[in-house]
């Protein structure tokens, strides 16, 4: 297996692909919005995630449910104005394509057309089979999420490790083997075993980016917020943090009200 990175103008799905054929690890970060996805897209991360994790980083719910198609729309709209070169998945967000196929296209044709994406995800196998089918009849991207599906977390009761029991990790076999038949570009694995996940990439040809799915896979993904440091509260195993952004701004913050107040700020140079 070649380790050579090929340079890319602009990330498609195809480079995704092709980079799982050449043994080239894919970075994927969050972001929902145009200064972050700047950012992100300047450093060159291949895959930005308009993740429905918005809920829970930026509008400050508990779970993923409540946020909706025009606040995803919003979000990934906003990205999608600071990119150049990563490709854009959007998560359809829960309740816009549980109930019907033709309802799950509908919402993927909005994003595709008011946010300017390239793809959408969703989360689920065999059940939302027809779903899935018909957004790619359409010719729009899909990638798969399984293992933990936080939209079905009052399914589930829990955020823990799941596939641990053989039935569970079958059927997760399966959904990913029939990702892939279906046309699926990649998929999403959270927070399931890592021999397990190692297992799947190895058993399919599409790219499996994990979360908490240890290192035998296509590539990784994380919460940019989570990874920065900025929700210190969240701590699960898989996180590995990259800086203490909540101290470092609670500093900065904590400074700029002392200037303020003891005005010390502006001094004559901050000033016309
Ligand atoms: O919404 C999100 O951020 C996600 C990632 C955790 C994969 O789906």
């Amino acid at each position: 297996m070649s380790t050579a990175k090929k340079e890319y103008k602009r990330i498609t799905v195809k480079s995704l692909v092709d980079m799982k054929a050449n043994g080239e690890k894919i970075s994927m970060l969050t972001a929902y919005d145009f200064t972050m996805a700047r950012i992100l897209d300047n450093a060159g991360i291949d895959v930005l995630l308009v993740g429905d994790s918005a809920s829970n980083v930026m509008a400050g719910h508990e779970t993923t449910l409540p946020i909706t198609l025009d606040q995803m729309i919003y979000h990934a709209s906003s990205v999608v104005r600071g990119i150049d070169r990563c490709l854009v998945v959007v998560d359809l967000p829960f309740g816009s394509y549980q109930s019907d196929p033709k309802e799950a296209l509908r919402s993927a044709i909005r994003i595709m057309k008011e946010s300017g994406a390239h793809s959408i995800k969703l989360e689920g196998g065999k059940e939302i089979k027809e779903s899935i089918k018909r957004i790619l009849n359409a010719g729009i991207p899909v990638m798969g999420h399984l293992g933990l599906t936080p939209q079905s977390i009052y399914k589930f009761g829990t955020y823990t490790v799941r596939a641990k029991e053989e039935e569970e990790a079958e059927k997760l076999m399966e959904d990913a083997m029939m990702l892939e038949r279906l046309g699926c570009f990649a998929v999403v694995l959270e927070k399931v075993p890592a021999k397990l996940a190692k297992k799947v990439a190895e058993a399919i040809s599409i790219p499996v980016i994990g979360i908490g799915a240890g290192n035998g896979v296509d590539g990784q993904v994380l919460v940019t917020h989570d990874m920065l440091g900025m929700t210190h509260e969240f701590n699960p195993r898989f996180l590995r943090r990259y800086l203490d952004l909540y101290n470092e701004m609670t500093g900065a913050f904590t400074s700029y009200i002392k200037d303020v107040k003891s005005s010390d700020f502006p001094n004559e140079s901050e000033q016309y």
